[in-house]
């Protein structure tokens, strides 16, 4: 279904930051009125200001997504100070880098619970508002990690992949409401996500600072709301992986075994034991 972002009422989760603010400026100059949801009431604040500032709307919701009480205050928020919901953008996530026998089982549940878990329910209690709503959808915000498995992103890649699997369902179930879904499937986004993550025990860090801006993810996602896309696959390098994936991914095998032959060599070569965290 196309759409026009006029006056849409929009929940945005971790928009204190990255691609989550990004997209609450870009939906809120396009005429939108915004819901912006995160830990950060400073952050938060500020976002709020600066689209105030320039003529939009938009209400701070102090919200942990992880909390259940916190997820039903922010959609009775929305209701009450906006009679109710036009789009849902799930975008609050957080990662963490390392090999899965170097991680926790805690940092597995964080960031499933964050990732995972806080998008379904998200869902669960905003599906019977957009029901109600104008021309509404859910925006759901997975990464490359979600649609190819890579070494020291494990626990993150398990829970986007779960993101995939959970959206490309739902999608479906959805028409019985008139409700869109669109899958976000980003690549190196230059944000403040390298800084949070919840380990650095990965020996080949991932260059953020390389990757496309915020703003530009959030262009392409508000546009993407607009013509009604299913799923956006954004920056060149996660798009030309994908893409070389879908045509030969014994060959990406290949190729991140020997990446991690390469890093893990004096390790493979004294047959150091494994030691669990
Ligand atoms: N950056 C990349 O290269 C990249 C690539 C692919 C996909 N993505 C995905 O894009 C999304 C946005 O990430 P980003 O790059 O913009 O990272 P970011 O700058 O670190 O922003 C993450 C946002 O999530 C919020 N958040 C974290 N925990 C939360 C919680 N428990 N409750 C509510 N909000 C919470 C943070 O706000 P508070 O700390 O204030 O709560 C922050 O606003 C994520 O889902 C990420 O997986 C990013």
């Amino acid at each position: 279904m196309r759409r026009s972002l006029k006056d849409k009422r929009i929940v945005i989760t971790g928009s204190s930051s990255g691609i989550g603010r990004a997209l609450a400026m870009e939906t809120a100059h396009r005429g939108a009125r915004v819901v912006l949801a995160a830990r950060s009431v400073g952050e938060l604040d500020q976002v709020a200001e600066e689209i105030r500032r320039s003529g939009g709307t938009a209400l701070v919701v102090p919200t942990d997504v992880t909390n259940p009480a916190d997820r039903e205050r922010l959609f009775d928020a929305a209701q009450q100070e906006f009679g109710g919901l036009d789009i849902l953008i799930n975008n609050a996530g957080v990662a963490a880098h390392g090999h899965f026998i170097d991680l926790s089982p805690e940092i597995l549940r964080q960031t499933m619970e964050l990732n995972f878990f806080a998008t379904a329910e998200n869902c669960r209690l905003a599906i019977p508002i957009l029901a109600q709503g104008h021309e509404p959808m859910i925006v759901n915000v997975s990464s490359m990690a979600g649609r190819r498995g890579v070494p020291a992103w494990t626990d993150y890649a398990a829970s986007k992949f779960a993101v995939c699997g959970f959206s490309e369902s739902l999608r479906a179930e959805l028409v019985r409401f008139g409700i869109d879904l669109m899958l976000v499937v980003p690549g190196l986004t230059k944000s403040n996500f390298g800084k949070h993550l919840l380990a650095r025990h990965g020996r080949l860090p991932a260059q953020f600072d390389s990757g496309v801006t915020p703003e530009t993810v959030a262009n392409l996602v508000s546009n993407g709301m607009e013509r009604g896309k299913h799923e956006l696959r954004i920056e060149r390098d996660a798009r030309l992986l994908l893409f070389v994936n879908w045509l030969a991914p014994r060959f990406v095998d290949w190729r991140m075994a020997k990446i991690v032959r390469r890093l893990y060599s004096k390790e493979i070569a004294q047959r150091t034991p494994v030691s669990v965290s």
